[in-house]
């Protein structure tokens, strides 16, 4: 079995296929980072990206279980309306409201792997969720699946937006999936940050601000001291280094951003669709050669 993430597929009569479902996917590393692993593993399998205009994708998907396809990824802007056209949810999906995996069989199965693929890179910081305070800053469609990871694995949340209101919607809809859930919201001000950040262990940002090519925004006010000894984790890989991890850096927390998460959720899938245990080491250096090479992609939930 090779370790080369450079090496090549090759295409034959047998070759099962999976994609990724959006629009746009061009900047996409989901699928150098999927065909490097299927290649290291010497399956014959292989991964494509699909541009799919949103009034499209109904009818892509009854293309796609025609064609025989294994299984799909889907990015912005499908996650959503997936949830209304695959056959089955997992509760996880359910939960978040969003699909990013589907596996096809028989039936449609709509599955959520960014919480999954979070955590595991959280706990590959070193960072074990259960009880500590986190302050997820953010409240779209990342945060959905950060604060149902989180939650869930014990941790007290506390969801901070801009706009508060989808804050409250999001800690009230993570409230009825997860009774006893410890989650609370607010406006991402510094008012709160002020009072809130002291206590915090964990700072996850699943807010645009710092995302290429808008790389000087910062979703945290400057005037507000970030907790020291806490960990940042940056749900942004491009730039790799945003000025919120420098800032976090600058006073004593850790910093680490999102290229782990879109590993782990990219391996996660791996293992649904074919049953084969991911090469995880494999596919981080694949990510990492394909940003080298100019992908642009920049959020780890946006594949
Ligand atoms: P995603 O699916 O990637 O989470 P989204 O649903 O568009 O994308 O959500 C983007 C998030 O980034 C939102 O929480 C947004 O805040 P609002 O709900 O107030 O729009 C947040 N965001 C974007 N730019 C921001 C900025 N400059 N400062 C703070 N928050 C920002």
């Amino acid at each position: 079995m090779g370790r080369d993430a450079t090496l090549k597929i090759a295409i034959t009569g047998h070759t099962s296929l999976v994609g990724l479902l959006g629009w746009p996917v061009e900047h996409s590393i989901s699928p150098p980072m999927h065909n490097a692993a299927f290649a290291s593993c010497g399956m014959d399998w292989c991964y494509l990206p699909f541009a799919v205009p949103p009034g499209a994708l109904a009818e892509a998907l009854r293309g796609a279980r025609a064609l025989g396809l294994r299984g799909l990824n889907a990015t912005v802007p499908h996650k959503q309306a997936l949830l209304s056209l695959v056959d089955a949810l997992t509760p996880e999906a359910r939960a978040i409201g969003a699909v990013n995996t589907i596996l096809m069989g028989e039936e449609l199965t709509g599955h959520n792997t960014d919480a999954a693929g979070f955590m595991r890179a959280l706990r590959g910081a070193g960072c074990e969720p259960g009880g500590i305070r986190a302050l997820v800053l953010g409240a779209g469609g990342a945060a959905r699946a950060i604060g149902y990871g989180l939650a869930q694995a014990g941790a007290y949340v506390a969801l901070l937006n801009r706009t508060p209101e989808r804050a409250a919607s999001l800690a009230a809809d993570l409230r009825a999936a997860l009774p006893g859930a410890a989650v609370e919201h607010g406006a991402l001000s510094a008012a709160l940050l002020t009072r809130l950040a002291p206590g915090a262990e964990l700072v996850v940002n699943t807010t645009s601000a710092g995302m290429w090519p808008h790389t000087v925004a910062i979703p945290w006010p400057e005037e507000v001291a970030f907790p020291h000894g806490a960990l940042l984790f940056d749900l942004i890989y491009n730039p790799a280094e945003t000025r919120l991890m420098a800032l976090a850096r600058a006073q004593g927390a850790r910093a680490e951003n999102g290229l782990m998460m879109l590993v782990h959720q990219g391996a996660e899938a791996f293992r649904l669709w074919t049953g084969v245990e991911p090469p995880v080491d494999l596919m981080e250096a694949a990510c990492r050669a394909a940003l080298r090479g100019g992908g642009d992609a920049a959020h780890s939930d946006g594949r």
